[in-house]
């Protein structure tokens, strides 16, 4: 019988064929121990010189790092590996051998490993953190799937920039020019207006200058944009489908966060609703906990915001920041007109921001004067003033970050391990 690692546990006692890599081996002149990974999972042959015709105990102990085989023997249950069983071998196909695999088990720089991203996805944690990123991807479709929100793809080629035009990646479209993506947002809005409740997942681009362990400068980011919604409705969406995430994984990871070493305690805590604190009393916190250097007016930085963030165990929503540090889109607040209806989620233990959010401007007249005071090609931008010049409703949207949350989650210090082939300042390969 043909399996995997994963679907091995349905035949125990049972002789199965598995299509595997050798990532390391142990052997004595008795019994040879091979570490097997097929893509599903990790697990141990052991071959017994005893059990086995002569040749097939040599090729055990001669097989190299990465060769691939075909692996045939008994399931047996085994308490002492993560996965609970592993295989009694009985033979062995050698498919294609690999030589001076560059990644061994011993320690590699952070450099080296970039440099060799393409084979470095084969090992254990960096597994595990793409099965990760790939059960919030799944959990996000649910969510949303589940909660009457229509998937809508915005367009990568844009020809106007939703989040400040500092920080765009230029191209020619024919002889016009084109910016990459850098937020699918105001296409949701219009979207939003034809479906009432719409989200998006795909690549983002911004051409930051910033070297940051939080900052890519390719990322993917969920957004999700409803109707008829005000920005205290749009937060309990946030934090309904953050705590939906953040379950989701703890449930179907389990596996893997053993294999990341995650401490899960903080994880296990998140539920709703998530603390809010207005900029404004931010800012007095933070200089009650000695930050000299914030002035109200100021975005924060990550110190801030591990500051604040480590004042609660759950994510928190740091609500409307000032109106000359946010984008010309966002709803003035009625309370303060120096501020926005926005608010910035922060993540726990120093991952930073991971949604960005607001009430959008619904007024023309309002709009228009926002976008002039921005100095934006008011042209461009014709079609997204055309949303309120036809039946106008108040709504709201967010962003969240794929690769911050996937951080989080998975407890890995650098989102550049979060990407599969993560674009960064200084990276283009592989
Ligand atoms: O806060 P941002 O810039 O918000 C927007 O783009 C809005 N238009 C979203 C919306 O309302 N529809 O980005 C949203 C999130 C951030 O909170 C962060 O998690 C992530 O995207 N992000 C980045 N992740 C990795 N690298 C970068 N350079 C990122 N910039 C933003
Ligand atoms: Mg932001």
């Amino acid at each position: 019988m043909k399996t995997t690692i994963k679907e091995a546990k349905h035949y125990i006692n049972q002789e199965v064929t598995i299509g595997t890599w050798l990532t390391n081996k142990r052997s004595s002149g008795k019994i040879a121990f091979l570490q097997l990974r097929d893509g599903t999972g990790f697990m141990q042959g052991v071959v017994v010189k005893a059990d086995v015709d002569e040749d097939t105990f040599q090729l055990a102990k001669d097989i190299t790092q990465e060769t691939s085989l075909y692996i045939t023997g008994i399931i047996s249950e085994d308490n002492r590996s993560d996965l609970g069983y592993e295989m009694q071998v009985k033979s062995i196909e050698i498919i294609a051998e690999a030589h001076d695999y560059p990644i061994t088990p011993k320690n590699h720089g952070t450099e080296f490993l970039m440099d060799h991203r393409h084979l470095w996805l084969r090992s254990k944690k960096q597994h595990a953190v793409m099965k990760i990123r790939n059960e919030i991807i799944r959990a996000t479709y649910e969510f949303f799937n589940n909660t009457g929100f229509t998937k809508i793809d915005p367009p990568i080629l844009t020809a106007s920039a939703p989040e400040g035009t500092s920080e765009l990646f230029h191209t020619k479209y024919f002889d016009q020019d084109a910016f990459l993506s850098q937020s699918g947002q105001l296409y949701l809005e219009a979207a939003a207006m034809a479906h009432g409740k719409v989200f998006s997942f795909g690549p983002t681009f911004r051409a930051e200058k910033s070297k940051t362990r939080r900052h890519l400068i390719e990322f993917w980011m969920i957004e999700a944009e409803k109707a008829f919604c005000n920005h205290n409705e749009s937060l309990e969406i946030q934090e309904q489908y953050v705590a939906h995430v953040v379950k989701s994984v703890l449930e179907n990871c389990k596996l893997e966060l053993n294999i990341l070493e995650r401490d899960t305690e903080k994880l296990e805590k998140v539920a709703t609703p998530f603390p809010r604190i207005t900029y404004d009393d931010a800012v007095e916190f933070l200089k009650e906990q000695g930050f000299d250097d914030i002035e109200w007016g100021e975005d924060f930085g990550a110190p801030h915001e591990t500051a604040i963030a480590n004042h609660y165990d759950l994510p928190v929503f740091i609500t409307n920041y000032p109106t000359k540090i946010k984008p010309f889109y966002m709803q003035p607040n009625p309370d303060n007109e120096d501020t926005v209806l926005c608010a910035d989620l922060i993540a726990p233990e120093g991952y930073g921001e991971i949604i960005g959010g607001s009430e959008r401007i619904n007024d023309l007249a309002l709009l228009e004067q926002r976008i002039n005071e921005f100095e934006l090609d008011a042209e461009s931008y014709s079609y997204y003033l055309d949303l309120r010049r036809y039946g106008s409703v108040p709504h709201s949207g967010f962003g969240l970050g794929l690769e911050r949350t996937v951080a989080w989650l998975s407890g890995v210090e650098h989102v550049r391990e979060t990407a599969p082939f993560s674009r960064l300042l200084n990276r283009l390969y592989p």
